[in-house]
This record gives C-alpha cells, sequence and structure tokens, in this order.
C-alpha cells in the first residue's frame, strides 16, 4: 500500500494488544533487573573491545582487496553456494584458510553463527548425542538444539567429567559423539587443552569439534588446533570466523585428515545454514582472504606482547590480581561485585575515551559480571599502560563509592 492510501488509518490502532502487552511487560522485566542491552559504538574511542585483535579492519590491502573483490565480482552472491552462488573468491578463501591453518578442506559460511548452526545441525539428528562444554557459546548451543541430537552439557573444561559423560554414553549404546568445545572461551577468554581433548575423544570413538572463533589468527602459530598438532587429525573439526582476527565478515568450517572431503561434502549436503543462506558476499570474502596473508608471526607475536602487557599491569595491582581472568588469547577479564557495578565503570571508561565491553547475566555462564577487555597489536604500548592505569582508577573509584 502507498503511504498516500494509508493516511487516515491509525497505525496504532493495528498492533494487537495482547503483543503490545506482551513487549512491554518484558520491557518492565529488563528495567527491573538492571538488564538493558543497547547498541553501542566505539568511534573514537580507545578499542579495547572489538575482536578486531590484530588492528586488520581498517588496514589499507584489506580495504583494497575488499574492493578489487567487490568490483570484480559483484556487491552480493545473489544465490546459495548450492545454487549457483559459489564464487571464485570463495574458492581462493577456502584455499587460504587451509594453506594457514594446515587443514586439508574447507566450507565458507555467511557467518561464525551459521558455520557453528550447520556443523552441528549436519552432524546431529537421531542417533547422535553431542556433549558441549557448559560455557560453549551461544551458536553452539543453537545447533546443537537444531540438530535433533541428544544433548548434555559436560563441566566447563573438565577432562574427568567429560570422561565420566562419555564412559556413560558409550555403555548406554548410543553411537555418534561429538564434543563440542571452544578453543579460546569468549567471555572468560581461558582455554581449552585440545590435545588430552583429542586424545580423550579418540579413546571414546568420537568426534571433537572446536571453535576457533578466538584463535584463528589471534594465538602463537595462527591457529590453536595446528599448535596443539591436530591439523590432520581427521576427527577434530574446526569451525572459526572471519569476523574477529581476520576483519572481515563471514564463518568457516575447516577439516583434516583422510575424511575432509567426506565430511565437507555431508555439510554442503546437509547443512541448512549452507544450503538454504546467500553465501558469503564476495568483498567479505576478499577481505579475509588479504587478512590471512598479513596476519604473519610478527604481528601475532605484537598482539601476545600486548596482551602480556595489560595483563600485567592490571594484575601488579594486588587488590586487582586474582580478579583478572587470561588465558592464551587477547582476551581478558576483570571481575566485578554487580551488574550495576560493571555498567557503571564501562561508562566511566567510555566517558574518559576508553571502550571496554560488559558481560553479565545472562551472558555469562556463571552469572557473575565482568569487564571484558581484548588486546591489539596495533596499540602503542605506553597507551596501553595508561588506559589500565586508567581502568583501575575507574575500578578503585566504583568500588569506594
Ligand atoms: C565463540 C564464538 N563462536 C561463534 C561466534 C559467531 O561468529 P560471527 O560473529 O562471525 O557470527 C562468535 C561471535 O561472537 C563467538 O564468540
Amino acid at each position: 500500500m502507498a503511504a498516500s492510501e494509508d493516511a487516515g488509518m491509525s497505525n496504532d490502532a493495528q498492533f494487537p494488544a495482547v503483543w503490545q502487552g506482551w513487549l512491554q511487560q518484558r520491557a518492565q522485566v529488563r528495567a527491573k533487573r538492571n538488564f538493558r542491552r543497547a547498541e553501542t559504538s566505539r568511534e573514537d574511542l580507545l578499542d579495547l573491545s572489538s575482536n578486531d585483535y590484530l588492528g586488520l579492519a581498517q588496514h589499507p590491502a584489506v580495504r583494497a582487496a575488499a574492493s578489487r573483490t567487490l568490483q570484480a565480482q559483484g556487491a552480493g552472491a545473489s544465490a546459495s553456494r548450492v545454487a549457483t552462488g559459489t564464487l571464485a573468491a570463495h574458492r581462493d578463501l577456502e584455499e587460504a584458510l587451509c594453506r594457514y591453518t594446515g587443514r586439508a578442506a574447507a566450507l565458507a559460511f555467511s557467518s561464525g553463527y551459521t558455520a557453528n548452526m550447520g556443523a552441528l545441525q549436519a552432524l546431529g539428528g537421531p542417533g547422535s548425542h553431542i556433549i558441549l562444554d557448559e560455557h560453549a557459546h551461544a551458536s553452539l548451543v543453537d545447533g546443537a538444539k537444531l540438530s535433533g541430537a541428544s544433548i548434555e552439557t559436560a563441566a566447563h573444561n573438565d577432562l574427568h567429567d567429560l570422561k565420566l559423560k562419555l564412559l556413560a554414553n558409550g555403555s548406554s549404546g548410543r553411537h555418534r559423539t561429538l564434543v563440542v568445545v571452544e578453543s579460546l572461551y569468549s567471555v572468560l577468554g581461558d582455554a581449552a587443552e585440545l590435545k588430552p581433548l583429542a586424545d580423550l575423544c579418540a579413546e571414546h570413538d568420537a568426534l571433537l569439534l572446536v571453535d576457533e572463533a578466538h584463535s584463528l589468527a589471534a594465538t602463537t602459530g595462527g591457529s590453536a588446533v595446528a599448535a596443539a598438532g591436530l591439523s590432520a587429525a581427521s576427527h577434530v573439526i574446526v569451525t572459526a570466523t572471519l569476523s574477529k582476527s581476520l576483519a572481515a565478515q563471514g564463518g568457516a568450517i575447516l577439516f583434516g585428515g583422510s575424511e575432509a572431503e567426506l565430511l565437507r561434502e555431508h555439510i554442503i549436503n546437509t547443512a541448512r545454514t549452507f544450503i538454504f543462506d546467500t553465501a558469503l558476499s564476495p568483498a567479505a570474502a576478499g577481505a579475509a582472504t588479504a587478512a590471512l596473508d598479513l596476519a604473519d608471526a610478527q604481528l601475532l607475536e605484537r598482539l601476545r606482547e600486548n596482551t602480556d602487557l595489560l595483563a600485567r599491569t592490571l594484575t601488579s595491582v594486588p587488590w586487582l590480581a586474582d580478579r583478572v581472568e587470561h588465558g592464551a588469547g587477547p582476551i581478558l577479564s576483570i571481575r566485578m561485585a554487580t551488574p550495576a557495578a560493571a555498567v557503571r565503570t564501562a561508562a566511566a571508561l567510555r566517558a574518559a575515551g576508553i571502550a571496554v565491553a560488559v558481560f553479565r547475566p545472562p551472558s555469562v555462564p556463571d552469572g557473575i559480571s565482568r569487564l571484558r577487555l581484548t588486546s591489539h597489536a596495533q596499540h602503542e604500548p605506553a597507551t596501553l599502560v595508561e588506559a589500565a592505569e586508567r581502568i583501575i582508577r575507574c575500578i578503585e573509584k566504583e568500588e569506594k563509592a
């Protein structure tokens, strides 16, 4: 209907009262719980919040590659990968991902979220059993739910609990088990023990899916799975995102060893988020391919040094030291007393020109609110120390208030 035809009609009267009442009630609950998400930006702030770990999102070579691919292959892929949407940019990206990680085959998706959903749904179904680490990302949880497999949660980073679950699962006659972990957990920033996990899964005839969202091109060696010597392990499946260190948008599943092509073909034929989703845009594929070229050992070392410096400065303060959580990658988090304290401290930091993220229930797996800080390769060490000192002062002020 044209806007002029619509004139006279009251749009408000058309909104169903039952929906309006429910929306208002949900908004009141959020306000009461002091939990309201809002869109935020980090423009003009020191970025200690985004996942652009290598600082490549604005890199001239990455932007030029995005623009070249866009000019040559179009603004969008315009179809699903299985319905004429596969472009040279996708094939180039998949080859580059294999070269970078030492894996045998790769499949690009339109996001990390759809890669995780697709992988779990395609490997699920009746007869499959999925064991998720209790801190697994929402996209992994959603994929497991979508899959129709039976689902179980294992205690966080607890090999013993996982072993008990694998044993119980084996004896109950379920046959296809998939264990799901993150190489580096996105909230606390702690790392999974990938080699023992892979050995345990092999011992119990299980597949292991590792989400490398926060370690691909962000930890020493460029891949946590490669660093654990598991690139060629056929029972280890990797998912990744192109939207963090690789500075673009999109996701991928990477396969290794003898069954790589069999698995890849299975996913192409069964993952709903691959079949029924428009393929990754050529510009994003081109940008991520260029970022892989730049994500070399030297840049990764700069990221590691900056992360260590930030962590050292924060933990040099005795009253704060044991509240700082820091794993093998660029994510650090600081436990805060309450969600409100975390929100107020982040706001004070924003006013001081520093962007940090706030994670609070229900987005934290253990119910503890945190400031989440990410380090970046491009920051100058002096700037980082100054920012860390400001963070310490802001927390101190909040807690003495
Ligand atoms: C662990 C993890 N997996 C998957 C995703 C989803 O990736 P994307 O943003 O590319 O959809 C994220 C992103 O926030 C993540 O942190």
